[in-house]
């Protein structure tokens, strides 16, 4: 190889980088999409089954059981998931299709789709994160096992049950239901 192909070779960027031509926003957007889509796919799996696990934990524990560390650990570690669930869920948010035509929409709250990806996924999770959190929160200062099993036990599931029904599910309608994994 001689020296003028080598210094043309070595002018051309091998990163794309902002200014460069072959820089390409809307395709690193979509592959940004593409990944934490599938995060958050797959992460609702794991907060459906360690909320489910701590129901079971904080039911059968109103019968006489201990609030012990373990029943700590698995109302944290579903909070936990649901947070970072949150996090991601805000930054899809901005990026989505699904969001994006939503918001254009002039017909957003007569729209099924426009209103479920625009309103309802947004703020049923909002309110199911919030209450889950709060019963984390106020069962630490309850005076006995059995009412910090009760706080646990009906703040999970109500939260669950606002997140249950404002995920999209595969049965849902065209537009809203994606797939189960
Ligand atoms: C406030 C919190 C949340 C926000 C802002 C949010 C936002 C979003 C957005 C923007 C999408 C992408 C829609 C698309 O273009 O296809 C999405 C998809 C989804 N979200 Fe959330 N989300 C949140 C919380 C959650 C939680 C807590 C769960 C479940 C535990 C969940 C489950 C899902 C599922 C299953 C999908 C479909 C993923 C797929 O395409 O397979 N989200 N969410």
């Amino acid at each position: 190889m001689d020296i003028a192909t080598l210094s043309h070779r070595s002018s051309v960027p091998r990163i794309p980088t902002l200014t460069s031509p072959s820089f390409d926003r809307n395709q690193n957007s979509a592959c940004m999409f593409t990944v934490l889509n599938d995060i958050h796919s797959a992460l609702r799996w794991i907060i459906v089954l360690l909320i489910i696990i701590v129901l079971f934990k904080s039911l059968t524990g109103m019968y006489n059981k201990a609030y012990n560390q373990n029943d700590r650990r698995f109302a944290l570690f579903a909070m936990v998931g649901l947070h970072l669930q949150l996090i991601i869920g805000l930054i899809l948010y901005f990026i989505s299709p699904a969001v994006n035509a939503a918001l254009a929409d002039t017909d957003l709250m007569k729209n099924a789709t426009s209103r479920f990806w625009g309103v309802e996924h947004i703020a049923g999770m909002l309110i199911g994160i919030t209450v889950i959190t709060m019963g984390y929160m106020r069962a630490k200062n309850r005076g006995s096992d059995w009412a910090r099993h009760r706080t646990i036990f009906f703040h999970y599931l109500i939260g669950f049950i606002l997140i249950l029904a404002t995920i999209p599910w595969p049965f849902r309608a065209n537009g809203i239901g994606r797939d189960w994994f």
